[in-house]
């Protein structure tokens, strides 16, 4: 291959910096605490026989892209679900929320004139956005910012996440939908978790205010996919010009209904009850922290953020943990800013509070570790 050469050294540098990435294959006998199944859905048995009847029913793919023949009733039965479970008028489905931003923000952005993004919004936001020239970044959450950049008298588009993904902290969402831009909030990490009723941004913003949400379906639904819910004009239009919609294969059938069982277990006094459990065992181990000296971020969301700061130090955290049977995330740039390499410690629903208390332990000795490997 021609190009070999050129590969080999833009991968040993990313060795010197300490940033090449390999995919570790998650071993069962670890504790998890590196993935975003919030409230444990992607093995409740009701999620889970909705995708096995699915699959007798419908076959294992959908053969085909939406507006071809992949559309079918599964489909429309959670869109109309979620359209009316969020007060929208309607949504489209997509495989991937990375798919849905990036596609949506190339069909939308021709539409104004100035486009702003947090600082921190995800990468299928940025890539959605980039080739275009009329964009500015806003610092993180810094609404007089944000308002500085739009437009005066002109169509603007301000995006943010509702919580964000590699940090943990909330957007301030009533305070963005006060200027003058249409607000479109990446709801991730929000929907299934956030608001009494688990409906996210959408239970704190009325489609007035937020006239576009993604919402994925593979977080605290624990399943895979995603959707933009908006007015029947922007699906309307979106149906007619979402490329990654338009030219490719549906979701299966039995995944749409695997997020309809989703859906309503998240809707129901079950699903009130798992985020009752899962805020508190975050306040469990947030307690705990405290009480070891534990240094994590202020934040009360399911995403806890230990920062470390040196990209090696990071590894040698998220290394040491592993030895303890311990998963959880490591994050270095450029997923985060410079000197801000993390681990991202997910906490779920499903953690007993002996599960926290070794996830504790672990924390403590990683620290002693890599604190006297530092002194020698
Ligand atoms: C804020 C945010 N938006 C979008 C995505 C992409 O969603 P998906 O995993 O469904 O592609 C992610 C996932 O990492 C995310 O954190």
């Amino acid at each position: 291959m021609h190009i070999a050469s050129q590969l080999s050294s833009q991968l040993d540098q990313l060795r010197q910096q300490h940033r090449y990435r390999t995919l570790t294959q998650r071993q069962s006998s670890h504790e998890q605490f590196g993935n975003n199944d919030y409230l444990g859905l992607s093995l409740h048995p009701k999620v889970k026989a909705a995708y096995a009847e699915g699959i007798q029913q419908f076959g294992t793919s959908s053969g085909a892209s939406p507006l071809v023949s992949g559309y079918q009733a599964p489909h429309a039965y959670l869109r109309e679900q979620l359209a009316m479970w969020l007060g929208r008028e309607d949504a489209l489905l997509f495989s991937s929320g990375f798919a849905a931003n990036q596609c949506v923000m190339q069909a939308l952005a021709p539409m104004y004139q100035r486009i702003v993004l947090d600082k921190l919004s995800h990468a299928s936001l940025i890539d959605g956005v980039r080739h275009f020239e009329h964009w500015k970044r806003f610092r993180h959450n810094d609404v007089t910012h944000a308002a500085q950049l739009l437009l005066p008298n002109e169509a603007n588009l301000l995006v943010t996440e509702s919580v964000f993904s590699m940090d943990g902290d909330s957007a301030p969402l009533t305070d963005f939908a006060q200027l003058q831009a249409d607000l479109w909030v990446d709801d991730a990490h929000g929907i299934g978790v956030v608001g009494n009723n688990g409906r996210g941004a959408a239970e704190q913003l009325s489609v007035t205010q937020a006239p576009l949400l993604t919402i994925t379906f593979g977080k605290g639904l624990g399943v895979m996919g995603a959707a933009i819910v908006g007015s029947s004009l922007l699906i309307d239009y979106l149906t007619n010009h979402a490329r990654e919609f338009i030219y490719s294969t549906a979701m299966p059938a039995a995944q749409a209904l695997a997020v309809s069982a989703a859906v309503d277990v998240v809707a129901s006094p079950e699903g009130a009850a798992l985020r009752q459990r899962l805020n508190d065992t975050i306040h469990y181990f947030r307690e705990c922290c405290r009480e070891h000296g534990l240094k994590i971020g202020d934040d009360h969301h399911a995403i806890q953020t230990l920062i470390v700061g040196d990209d090696a130090k990071a590894m040698a955290w998220g290394h040491a943990l592993m030895t303890h049977g311990i998963h959880c995330g490591v994050i270095r740039p450029p997923t985060v800013p410079n000197g801000s390499a993390r681990l991202r410690i997910t906490i779920a629903a499903t953690h007993s509070k002996a599960q926290i208390d070794n996830l504790i332990a672990a924390l403590i000795a990683t620290r002693e570790s890599v604190e006297r490997a530092e002194l020698t």
